[in-house]
């Protein structure tokens, strides 16, 4: 979330060296979903074999401080759901959601809305330190990461999962810690196959600080296919009204061309300049949809950073004049049909070397907690929820290096509840499911008509 003021110090690195492709499977869609899943290949995520495109908005109120899963509280984001289908986004990001709640009815109100959620499987309790990361790797804190994925993996339109929020930041300490989050991306991937969940894409959100970005989405994409993230997703507020070259878009598809993986925008919307959200047309256009798949506008609830276009409060909603601006931007300028000029295979990076904006020294990741590697044949088990005193300070004192390859799948799941997207959905529910995927349907050609 956006917290801190942002340093524009010039990045440094040398555009991406190739690697060898790999051919990837596009994995089958789950035909009694009410929304189909959503898969990644190659560079890209696919709704059925259509490609698909985040168009989305960032979703806390109350911001981090608060603590509240939205989700969890059927009043507010049912109010909420019928703003954003005025809005016409197809995905959310949640970043603080409790794993000890029940989701139904907010998950399933947003599939009947046609509406995608992004979930961040950490929280402020729960998390990697990031200037003390070791302690704070451990088996109390993989349980919470775990249980949240078991949360919401069982919902079709689950998207994705956030394995980090801006862990690492412009302070060049915290690079320290993408070892530990990397690690983490590791053992959720891991754990939904051992699982035998649908492979729902995990990846990380990186802050807006461009001296370690290339670096940062480096990291994430090298070494062995069981330490690379499914995807990489960066926070970018260098659009202030103006343009593709202006804010150095340009630059960043040039700079992120041949990547490997999809990428998104997990925050966008700078305010600086008032905002017309152009932001959307450059995201739907050929010059970007080769490389990027949308990104999430920051954010829909009025905080006191200013980012939000609605004012909620006890009365309810009140539109701000964002609102309307950021709803024609996305009417204006709908998803491209055809491919949109993706890469069918995807490849690893080069790890990055030590210098001064990256400490990392070494490719090897902390080994899982002796105390999690249960969790990958039993499940985690109920979730320790947003009380409490977390896991941040839990320990150890040190941890050993894991080798490359450890984080493979290792277990043939035993267990038959809600594996491989099996939706819990009871059958007497199943009737008005059918029904609103076909307004949906309906819905989207009339979109297409428009
Ligand atoms: C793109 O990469 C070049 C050199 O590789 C670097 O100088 C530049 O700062 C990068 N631009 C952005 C916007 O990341
Ligand atoms: C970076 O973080 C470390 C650890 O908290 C702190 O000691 C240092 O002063 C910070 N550096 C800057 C430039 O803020």
């Amino acid at each position: 979330m956006r917290s801190f003021a942002l340093a524009s110090a010039l990045a440094t690195l040398a555009a991406f060296a190739l690697a060898t492709p790999t051919l990837t499977d596009l994995e089958q869609p789950h035909k009694r979903a009410s929304l189909p899943t959503v898969t990644a290949s190659g560079n890209a995520f696919w709704q059925d074999k259509t490609r698909f495109y985040i168009r989305g908005i960032d979703y806390q109120p109350g911001g981090s401080s608060a603590m509240k899963d939205p989700l969890a509280d059927s009043t507010t984001c049912l109010r909420d759901i019928a703003e954003f289908k005025k809005l016409g986004v197809n995905t959310i990001r949640v970043y603080i959601t409790d794993n000890s709640a029940n989701h139904d009815t907010c998950m399933n109100a947003l599939a009947d809305a046609g509406i995608y959620a992004i979930i961040d499987a950490n929280n402020p309790l729960f998390s990697i330190n990031r200037y003390d990361p070791v302690p704070s790797y451990n088996a109390m804190y993989l349980q919470s990461v775990f249980a949240t994925v078991d949360e919401f993996i069982q919902y079709d339109n689950l998207l994705a999962f956030f394995s980090g929020n801006e862990v690492i930041n412009d302070n060049v300490t915290s690079t320290l810690s993408a070892r530990y989050v990397k690690a983490t991306t590791r053992d959720m991937r891991q754990y939904i196959a051992n699982r035998g969940y649908r492979k729902v894409p995990v990846g990380y959100s990186a802050a807006d600080v461009s001296q370690n970005r290339m670096q940062m989405a480096q990291y994430m994409n090298c070494g062995t296919d069981d330490e690379r993230s499914d995807f990489f997703a960066f926070n970018d507020y260098s659009w202030c009204n103006t343009n593709f070259q202006v804010s150095g878009w340009d630059q960043k598809v040039k700079n992120f061309t041949g990547y490997g993986l999809p990428i998104f925008l997990s925050e966008y919307g700078c305010t600086t300049n008032g905002r017309d959200f152009g932001e959307v047309a450059a995201l739907m256009n050929s010059e970007m949809t080769g490389v990027y798949s949308g990104g999430l506008m920051y954010e829909y609830a009025l905080e006191d950073n200013g980012f939000g276009i609605v004012k909620i409060s006890s009365s309810g909603v009140q539109e701000q004049g964002d609102f309307a601006k950021f709803a024609k931007a996305l009417s204006a300028n709908p998803a491209p049909t055809g491919d949109g000029g993706f890469t069918s295979t995807t490849k690893s990076q080069p790890c990055p070397t030590k210098d001064a904006n990256w400490l990392v020294d070494s490719t090897l990741l902390p080994e899982i907690p002796s105390g999690a590697k249960a969790f990958m044949n039993s499940g985690a088990g109920k979730g320790p929820g947003l009380t409490g005193d977390g896991s941040q300070n839990a320990g150890p004192a040190s941890i050993s290096d894991a080798s490359p390859g450890s984080g493979a799948a290792t277990a043939t799941p035993t267990h038959s509840k809600n594996a491989a997207g099996i939706t819990t959905v009871g059958a007497v529910d199943k009737a008005p499911l059918i029904l609103t995927a076909l307004v949906f349907v309906l819905t989207l050609s009339g979109t297409l008509l428009l």
